[in-house]
């Protein structure tokens, strides 16, 4: 085997002894013929993907179009008008100065982040922040002691980090050098909100002199969240004190591409200085067509009947499991403090309803998700009617560090619009279903071993004696 060959090998077989090596998902080794699946893992929250209003008007307008293939190379190259006429649109629909797509949210956090903070600016991000911040962050000019993380959602904590920073830095204190913090509206694997109005308040109060600039990461709550699917930041009127937003279409839009939300100056530099903007062959005409019809769905409404089920079936969901999770040890299985039931004390989550991602923290994700992939419903069905449930398998995926942080293993739930209640009741039934096995494994093995002690112990006493 060549070197080469030999490190890549050893880098995936270290993967696959710490249990985490990453592997493609193939249906046809998740179900068996004839299952059907109950899916928890796809981030298609309104369930687009398989709405035939959506279905039929992206293949109208692709039909009713002259230029739907390709785009023909980079924005910077080619004139795109139907780019631009998406971007005119989002602007207003918005509310923004100024729109620039790109072709994924990632594309477009490396962008922004590698190329708006200039020398002398720090980045402060919360500790949960997406990858493509991390790698827009890393390519900047900054050094890695200006990009400096804060404890989740802890406003203390950031203003902790801002006064630290006034107290040394002149260039900060006197406004001619820059704070960014990046958050996240929705944080897409703890499924928290972040406290927006409160962290924007504590940027503007230590930094009067403006040179504080909060981005906001709006991948997981566009279309669900805020009036017609627009947003937290929307939803909390703040979107003239946010220096950036970004909102994807590839989640709960089912199309794909993203857009940052800026002023028109943001917009002129990032089209001169943002290389996953310039270097890059722009979104084809197909998929900014395909964008624009989901935007019609959230603009004539359609969708916040959609959202409206998915946060019912959120709280439902939540305040079932609640219940069940009482009989179970939390060592083995538990929510998340956020969804704990409340204590009384204020939340520091600014809406009290549970988001649609739901962690389930377990040491043992694998083994909840494979108990579940399994699970025959009309197993545990204690009803005595001749009615027996289809086949289905409940697909759900374990999480492991590092995506999360250590010790907070778990398996995410997403819920969607396309769920009901039905499909709900089924995944508690195996949750409950795998939890109790687990007990019950439990106590057999510390059956086994007393057993086995005791045992060993006779015979110990019984060969001292001969
Ligand atoms: C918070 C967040 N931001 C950005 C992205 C990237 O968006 P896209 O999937 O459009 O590349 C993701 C995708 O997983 C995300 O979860």
């Amino acid at each position: 085997m060549r070197s080469l060959d030999q490190k890549l090998s050893a880098a995936l077989k270290s993967r696959d002894e710490r249990l985490i090596r990453r592997r493609l998902p193939e249906f046809s080794q998740i179900v068996t013929s004839g299952q059907s699946v109950i899916d928890f893992t796809s981030n298609d929250y309104l369930s687009l993907s398989r709405s035939p209003t959506l279905r039929r008007a992206v293949l109208d307008a692709l039909s009713s179009t002259p230029d739907i293939l390709g785009s023909g190379g980079s924005r910077l190259l080619v004139p795109a008008p139907a780019h631009a006429a998406l971007e005119a649109r989002l602007c207003r629909f918005f509310d923004a100065e100024a729109a620039i797509l790109f072709n994924s949210g990632f594309d477009a956090n490396v962008g922004l982040f590698s190329a708006v903070p200039q020398l002398g600016d720090v980045v402060i991000y919360d500790e949960l922040i997406h990858a493509s911040v991390h790698d827009g962050m890393r390519t900047s000019r900054l050094s890695r002691d200006s990009l400096i993380s804060f404890a989740h959602n802890s406003v203390p904590a950031l203003k902790h980090i801002i006064r630290r920073l006034l107290s040394h830095g002149e260039d900060l204190k006197t406004g001619k050098s820059s704070i960014f913090v990046a958050v996240e509206s929705l944080y897409s694997m703890d499924g928290t909100f972040a406290p927006l109005s409160e962290i924007v308040d504590c940027v503007e109060e230590m930094l009067p002199l403006g040179n504080g600039f909060v981005i906001v990461d709006e991948a997981h709550a566009t279309g669900i969240y805020g009036p017609k699917g627009r947003g937290l930041v929307t939803s909390l009127g703040l979107e003239k004190r946010i220096f950036a937003r970004l909102h994807t279409f590839g989640k709960s839009l089912a199309a794909s591409g993203a857009v940052l939300l800026v002023t028109e100056l943001v917009r002129d530099y990032l089209l001169n200085y943002a290389r996953s903007f310039i270097y890059t062959t722009a979104l084809t005409n197909a998929s900014v067509i395909a964008a624009g019809c989901s935007f019609d769905m959230l603009e004539d409404g359609t969708t916040e009947v959609l959202a409206a089920h998915l946060m019912e079936l959120c709280a439902f969901f939540v305040n079932r499991i609640r219940v069940h999770l009482k009989s179970i040890p939390p060592t083995l299985l538990r929510l998340p403090d956020h969804l704990q039931e409340s204590t009384g004390t204020p939340s520091s989550q600014p809406f009290q309803f549970p988001s649609q991602i739901i962690p389930l923290l377990t040491a043992e994700p694998r083994s909840l998700s494979t108990f579940l992939l399994a699970f025959s419903p009309s197993e545990y069905s204690n009803t005595n009617s001749h009615h027996t449930p289809p086949s289905v398998a409940i697909y759900t995926k374990p999480i492991f560090p590092p995506t999360v942080p250590r010790e907070t293993s778990r398996v995410r739930i997403c819920l969607q619009a396309g769920h009901t209640r039905e499909d709900v009741e089924i995944l508690i039934q195996g949750i409950v279903a795998w939890a109790h096995r687990r007990i019950e494994d439990a106590r057999r093995d510390r059956k086994e071993w007393n057993q086995m002690a005791s045992e060993i112990g006779v015979r110990t006493w019984m060969e001292s004696k001969l």
